[in-house]
């Protein structure tokens, strides 16, 4: 079993095998404090959310370029101010229950971080055309709100982005994000000096989990719901597995850890 200890690189990876997606998966409006209570209720001890800047800089959580899909408010996130975006609503479209959750701040994702005792995987995903300021600033944040913590496990889609990322806050450790990895992996992973390689599970295999690892790196796997899928990367040797189902996948269900 590829567990990494052999690797020479377990110092650098404090982090549990299970991290929940968006903060609480699809048992909460995504990226929202409200899936900070819905990890702790599951024994879940990570995090994953995606990191954004208003129009005025600020740094907060969301997903889409845009307002629509998951607030009450319309059109590009960045064109608003911090002050705009922290009137909106957040949660009613997950249900009747959660309306009136706003979208956090950094700074409090820290904090909730800090007090239920999480770690997170910060995704710098930059509004478009502002990926080398928003990784500046994720990382300057990041490095400054996570003192005294177990250190943020920084990822990007954005080269850009990491690469600003690791200029600000070379301390914090990175991983590169892919939907599907390139042939050029390891020149890339290399450049941005990552940890680990994240990547979509859906094509993935066996054989280049172990390449990953042959390089000195740890491999995050996206979005796993299904527990049978979960082991079977497990037995990969896989060493973080991002889900949405909290609910449904548990660490002792998986091997190797
Ligand atoms: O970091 C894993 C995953 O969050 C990447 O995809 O689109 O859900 O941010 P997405
Ligand atoms: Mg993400």
């Amino acid at each position: 079993m590829a567990t990494g200890i052999d690797r020479g690189v377990s110092a650098q990876w404090p982090y549990p095998r299970l991290v929940a997606h968006r903060c609480g998966g699809t048992l909460a409006p995504e990226n929202t404090l409200a899936g900070f209570d819905a990890c702790v209720r599951y024994g879940y001890r990570m995090v994953e959310f995606d990191a954004k800047l208003s129009a005025d800089n600020q740094l907060f959580l969301l997903h889409d370029d845009t307002l629509d899909r998951t607030t009450n408010g319309r059109g590009p996130a960045a064109a608003h101010t911090w002050q705009q975006l922290a009137a909106l609503d957040a949660g009613a479209w997950r249900g009747a229950q959660f309306a009136g959750t706003r979208l956090p701040t950094l700074a409090e994702a820290a904090e909730r971080c800090a007090r239920d005792g999480i770690a997170a995987n910060i995704e710098i995903k930059p509004c478009p055309g502002r990926d080398a300021i928003t990784g500046t600033l994720v990382a300057n944040g990041a490095l400054s709100l996570w003192q005294g913590q177990t250190p943020p496990l920084l990822s990007s889609f954005s080269f850009e982005a990491l690469a600003a990322a690791r200029d600000a806050a070379p301390s914090l450790p990175r991983g590169m994000l892919f939907e599907e990895v390139p042939a050029d992996w390891l020149r890339i992973v290399r450049e941005l000096e990552c940890v680990s390689l994240h990547a979509s599970h859906r094509y993935l295999n066996e054989r280049l989990v172990a390449q990953i690892h042959a390089a000195g790196l740890r491999v995050l796997v996206y979005t796993v719901n299904d527990p049978a899928r979960a082991q079977l990367l497990a037995q990969w040797g896989v060493d973080m597995i991002c889900t949405d189902r909290i609910d449904l996948l548990a660490h002792d269900m998986l091997s190797g850890q």
